[in-house]
This record gives C-alpha cells, sequence and structure tokens, in this order.
C-alpha cells in the first residue's frame, strides 16, 4: 500500500478462546455451549472441536513471541467465561483468571497493547441449562462474570468489549442454528439480543468502575445491505435486510430504541421489553468495534463475483461505504475488530504463499483509509486471524490465519500474508 494511516493508527491481530485455546478441561474450565455443540454429532464439519484447537492455552508464550515478529500493536483476544466461572454465577476459579493475568501481563511485557472481548460465545453450559440467553437472569450473571474479569485484570486492559457480534450470538444461534446452542426460534432468538444488549448496559459501569482509565465498548458484525436496481422490491429488500442485520442493533445501542420498521415487521414475535432496559442499553460507550467480511445485495445483476472460500463476497467498497454510515448514523470512535479472509492455503516445502489473501487485506485497507480521508474516525485496525483456528461450524476445514498452523504437529509457519502485514506495520513505525 501507498498511503499511509495516521501516526497514531493501531495494528493489531484477533482471536477468540475457544477457536484457539484448546485446554477444555485444564485448571478447573467448565464445559461451555460450544463443548456441548461441537461433540453433538452433525453439529460441526468432520465432528471437529475445541478440545485442542491450536493449543494456544499452553503455548500462549510461543504466540506472543510471533506477535512480536510481526510488530503487533494490540491484540484482542476473548476471555472464556467457563475458565473464570465453571458454573456461570458464584464460585471464581482463580487458575482460569491466572491464565489471563499470564497473558496480559506477557503483552505489556512487550509492548502489545491488550483488547479484551468478555463474550465470544462460549457460554457455560450450566447456564444454559436454566435457559441461556433466553433468561433475563443470564443477563445478571454476565455482570457478575464481568466484575470479576475487570476487577482483577483492570486498566491493564487497554480495551474492554462487552460482546462479540450479538447477531451471531441471537440470530445465527437462535434462529438460524447454525451455532451453538443450535435452535430455531425466531421468538426466542429476538429475546436473546435483548439480554445480550441488557447485558452490555448493565455490565458498562461495572467495567467503568473497575477500569476506569480504559476504554469500552461492544463488537458488532454488519452486513451492509445494496440494492442494484432501482425496482421497489430491491430496494424493499435491501432495507429490511440492513434493519434486521445491523439497525436492530446499533440503534438501540446508540439510540436507545428498535428500528421501528423492523418492530412491525418481527409482529408478534418482539422480545419483551422492560422499563428502563433501553435507556441501561443506550448508556454511551467509548468505542464501537466494527467486524466486517462482506455485504448482501438484492436484484440487478451482480455479473460474476469474486468469493472467498467461506463463499463470502469480496467487497471492499462495502467497508469505506459502512464505516462513513456508521460515524454518520452513530458517530462512536470506531476499531475495525475483525477483517480478514479464508483461502484454500497449502503448505509447500515449508512456506505457504497467499496472494489472494494480501490482495484482500490490501483492498480492504485501502477502502479503511478512504473512510478516514473522508471524515470516519477509526482508530485501528485487527486482522482476523492470527492463527488458523476452529472456525466454528466449518470446523478446521477453513484457515483465515496470517500464521498457518499445522495441526498434527502445532507448528506456526508464517504465510506470505503475515510477512505482507509486517512489512505494513513496519512502514508506519514513527522512527
Ligand atoms: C466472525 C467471528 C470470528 C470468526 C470470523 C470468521 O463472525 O467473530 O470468531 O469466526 O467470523
Amino acid at each position: 500500500m501507498s498511503t499511509l494511516f495516521p501516526p497514531d493508527f493501531r495494528w493489531g491481530v484477533a482471536t477468540a478462546a475457544y477457536q484457539i485455546e484448546g485446554a477444555v478441561s485444564k485448571d478447573g474450565r467448565g464445559p461451555s455451549i460450544w463443548d456441548t455443540f461441537s461433540h453433538t454429532p452433525g453439529k460441526t464439519y468432520n465432528g471437529d472441536t475445541g478440545d485442542v484447537a491450536c493449543d494456544h492455552y499452553h503455548r500462549y508464550s510461543d504466540d506472543l513471541e510471533l506477535m512480536v515478529k510481526l510488530g503487533i500493536q494490540s491484540y484482542r483476544f476473548s476471555v472464556a467465561w467457563p475458565r473464570v466461572l465453571p458454573q456461570g454465577t458464584g464460585r471464581v476459579n482463580a487458575k482460569g483468571l491466572d491464565f489471563y493475568e499470564r497473558l496480559v501481563d506477557g503483552l505489556l511485557a512487550r509492548g502489545i497493547e491488550p483488547n479484551a472481548t468478555l463474550y465470544h460465545w462460549d457460554l457455560p453450559q450450566p447456564l444454559q441449562d436454566r435457559g441461556g440467553w433466553g433468561n433475563r437472569d443470564t443477563a445478571q450473571a454476565f455482570v457478575g462474570y464481568a466484575d470479576a474479569v475487570s476487577r482483577r485484570l483492570g486498566d491493564r486492559v487497554k480495551l474492554y468489549a462487552t460482546f462479540n457480534e450479538p447477531w451471531c450470538i441471537a440470530i445465527l444461534s437462535h434462529e438460524i442454528g447454525e451455532h451453538a446452542p443450535g435452535l430455531h426460534d425466531r421468538r426466542l432468538a429476538l429475546q436473546v439480543a435483548h439480554h445480550v444488549l441488557l447485558a452490555h448496559g448493565l455490565a458498562l459501569p461495572v467495567l467503568r468502575e473497575n477500569a476506569p482509565k480504559a476504554q469500552h465498548g461492544i463488537v458488532l458484525n454488519f452486513t451492509p445491505a445494496y440494492a442494484l436496481d432501482n425496482t421497489e422490491e430491491a430496494q424493499q429488500a435491501a432495507t429490511l435486510a440492513d434493519g434486521t442485520f445491523n439497525r436492530w442493533f446499533a440503534d438501540p445501542l446508540f439510540n436507545g430504541r428498535y428500528p421501528e420498521d423492523i418492530w412491525a415487521l418481527y409482529g408478534d414475535t418482539v422480545p419483551e421489553v422492560q422499563d428502563g432496559d433501553l435507556a441501561q442499553i443506550a448508556a454511551p460507550i467509548d468505542f464501537l468495534g466494527v467486524n466486517y467480511y462482506t455485504r448482501v445485495s438484492f436484484g440487478g445483476n451482480a455479473g460474476n463475483v469474486e468469493r472467498t472460500a467461506m463463499g463470502w463476497e469480496v467487497f471492499p467498497q462495502g467497508l469505506r461505504d459502512l464505516l462513513l454510515r456508521l460515524q454518520r448514523d452513530y458517530g462512536a470512535p470506531m476499531y475495525v475488530t475483525e477483517n480478514g479472509a479464508a483461502y484454500e492455503d497449502t503448505l509447500v516445502d515449508g512456506a505457504v504463499h497467499d496472494p489472494e489473501r494480501i490482495s484482500y487485506y490490501e483492498r480492504h485497507l485501502a477502502a479503511v483509509h478512504e473512510a478516514i480521508e473522508a471524515g470516519a474516525n477509526v482508530k485501528g485496525y485487527y486482522a482476523w486471524s492470527l492463527l488458523d483456528n476452529f472456525e466454528w461450524a466449518k470446523g478446521y476445514s477453513k484457515r483465515f490465519g496470517l500464521v498457518y498452523v499445522d495441526y498434527p504437529t502445532q507448528r506456526r509457519i508464517l504465510k506470505s500474508s503475515a510477512k505482507w502485514y509486517a512489512e505494513l506495520i513496519a512502514k508506519h513505525q514513527t522512527p
């Protein structure tokens, strides 16, 4: 890339606990809904589970060294609730917190800024047994968990995000059924979404109290919707897709209300909302985490579409449009907390050449740069992901890493994209 980003722009990589840690029974960790789901026949590709994953729980020091090698400035990871509170509530498992303390201190010792996401989908199974996110009490349980983590880690973590991708937690997992707990119930899914947003709002003051110098926010996934022609149908379909996917989550957080058009559309499946909930949900945040991978489109003729190994359309312009739109509609400082692509990587003579991934990153970073130039307040970028990892329902069949993981040996091999990213970061290092 020829264009330079602002000097204080942060360059990062992102991961999530269940996707990389493994060690699922180590040091008192309890089971999560993803252990249950991945061990249920037919739920994941090839029956893959996160039992071992990248064995990061044991190899985190080596992985920190990898980050040093790449010049990473900020690391976005998630904390596993079932390590910290194996029952979901009640007894805190000190050994679980010890691990994240070692990780955070290891990052700080290497000059890397810790960015912690509290919930990246691994709900303790005992809470699911009591109704999971469909039960309003789970929001309160989350506050206890957020308290335990932020009391121990405090301001050493510079950025806290409450949740990763409420749309996936709610809709993908409770209506579409593709992710744990694998249910098919729209009303429940919308109630889950509401309880997740509520949990976010309830946890914020606790996080601020325990980590007053940290920045606090939430990570949403956005799938912008485009109408490719001027027909009424295409326009309407795009508005509805945007509403269900994007506005349903962002509007309550920033404006304290659900979007009216979608509320009407959902009819009698709308969630039960108690007095005061929306005010709580709309408590101001310090940053919005933006995850962007692709768009959806309606009507017209998309022609020959470029796709990743996930089948997702490559549409860099969508990221620029999205950042500008979020700036205009909501106004919070933003980080791109995830962006990246899976391709069919192969290890040949000890090397992995992935020019397609480099091209994906180059074009999306150019889009971020354009958005900044046009006025979007974007403070950093996290590539998804540092390592190839357990890609949820797709198991180990999809590789998103800058670093290739040879699962049988757990050897890490820098792909060409990792070297490219390291050079890009180096170019931005102030001398
Ligand atoms: C996002 C998830 C992340 C990863 C990427 C590919 O939806 O947050 O864990 O699986 O997709």
